[in-house]
């Protein structure tokens, strides 16, 4: 067995040492180091460190065996023992986030595909509640795991909580929302549990052949869409964009069990403290809720021109949106930009004016229910997914369209 501590990672807390005494001690930089890898408690105290700073490769070897023999007897995990879909469910103060529904939603599908249970993960304090809307949303199973320790998200307690959960229950695929919980939260479960993440997915499905999990994501600034698979590692575990994903129609009938699970947390599992929660108060565009969203890009020529599709927009009651370049030239703001390096949504319809429909723009809006595109260049990506497109100019365009919709009654 080999243990390496990554000094960058660690952060000096002494959880290792307090574990295993023999096998770590801090040296005078306050970082971890190594002092005897065979000593009791070695391996529990790399499984504890809250920041995954240690790393333990291959099992402990009998004194008797020579160490030549090591690489042979380094532990593949056993991929067969892992069954089953897994959603992580993000709540705030026992508010469901949507993007857990979006989860199970797909996760639902993953999991008939390949005829195993779609488990849910509900981590909090007196949020067991939830689990009826769990179930209605397509759960088969919710595991609670309640203990004040978990009432507000806390990485290191959450992230203990969910590596035991998982090692109990040996989910194939866990899935999070790509919030910012999500991702704080799986890439420490990833790299304790020696599994892969891919972070972002725009789409999940399975291979047929292996019953592997396709995990399609943009790459290279949104130029490519990649696929990658985990093929030698469980779980495989996946970050989804929020507003990507198909929530299920909730079915109250749906049969599911609760199953109240104990992760054995400690005080020393938790290592910030929240004192107080203060809200910021803050007016920003929700565009993951619209239903209808009218977007402006390059072709809006600068700040202006975004009055123009405001004034669109407020005859629809609808929000406005941007592409990277109208962010990045700085004529509207960055809670507003729709794509992947913004905003995932999927309202009822989106009016694309003057944006050309770069993959990466597509990859953020391409699930809407009905696509207007507003361009001149009638070659322009944005026609590709658009169910309706409109060649020509959008200062010729769009006015005309609000005296249609003022003379048919809308907006009034
Ligand atoms: Fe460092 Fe992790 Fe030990 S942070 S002190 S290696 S528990």
């Amino acid at each position: 067995m080999k243990v390496t501590i990554n000094v960058d990672d660690c952060i000096g807390c002494g959880i290792c040492v307090k574990i295993s005494p023999k096998g770590y001690e801090i040296n005078d930089q306050m970082k971890a180091q190594v002092l005897d890898m065979n000593a009791p408690g070695i391996k529990e105290g790399a499984d504890d460190c809250p920041v995954g700073a240690i790393l333990v490769e291959g099992e402990a070897m009998p004194a008797a065996q020579a160490p030549a023999q090591a690489e042979e007897i380094l532990v593949k995990p056993d991929l067969s023992e892992y069954k089953g879909v897994m959603v992580f469910a993000e709540q705030r103060g026992g508010d469901l986030m949507k993007v857990t529904l979006e989860l199970l939603g797909r996760g639902r599908g993953l999991a008939d595909e390949l005829g195993v249970p779609l488990s849910v993960a509900l981590l909090g304090h007196g949020v067991d509640g939830l689990a009826p809307t769990l179930i209605a949303g397509g759960a088969d199973k919710v595991y609670v795991i309640d203990d004040p320790r978990l009432k507000d998200y806390n990485t290191s307690s959450y992230a203990k909580a969910m590596i035991e959960l998982i090692r109990a229950e040996k989910p194939e695929i866990v899935l999070y929302g790509a919030t910012h919980n999500g991702r704080d939260l799986a890439p420490r479960i990833a790299k304790r549990l020696d599994t892969g993440l891919t972070a972002d997915c725009t789409e999940l499905s399975i291979e047929t052949e292996t019953r592997m999990l396709l995990q399609t994501r943009p790459a290279f600034g949104g130029n490519i869409m990649a696929t990658i698979m985990c093929p030698d590692n469980r779980p495989q575990m996946s970050t989804v964009r929020p507003g990507i994903m198909k929530v299920l129609e909730p079915d109250q009938n749906r049969k599911g069990e609760t199953i109240i699970f104990d992760a054995k947390l400690t005080d020393a599992d938790v290592l910030t403290r929240i004192i107080e929660i203060i809200k910021e108060r803050k007016v920003v565009a929700n565009l993951e809720d619209a239903k209808i969203i009218v977007s402006g890009g390059r072709g809006v020529g600068g700040a202006d021109g975004f009055k123009t599709i405001q004034a669109l927009a407020d005859i629809l009651n609808a929000e406005v949106g941007g592409s990277r370049v109208a962010v990045e030239k700085g004529w509207i703001s960055k809670d507003h930009q729709v794509g992947q390096t913004g905003k995932s949504v999927r309202p009822n319809l989106y009016i694309a004016c003057g944006i050309s429909g770069s993959i990466q723009h597509r990859a953020g809006m391409q699930n809407s229910e009905c696509i207007v595109a507003i361009n001149k260049d009638p070659s322009a990506q944005i026609f590709t997914v658009a169910d309706i497109g409109l060649v020509g100019d959008l200062f010729d365009v769009i006015p005309a369209l609000i005296e249609e919709l003022k003379a048919a009654g809308i907006g009034q």
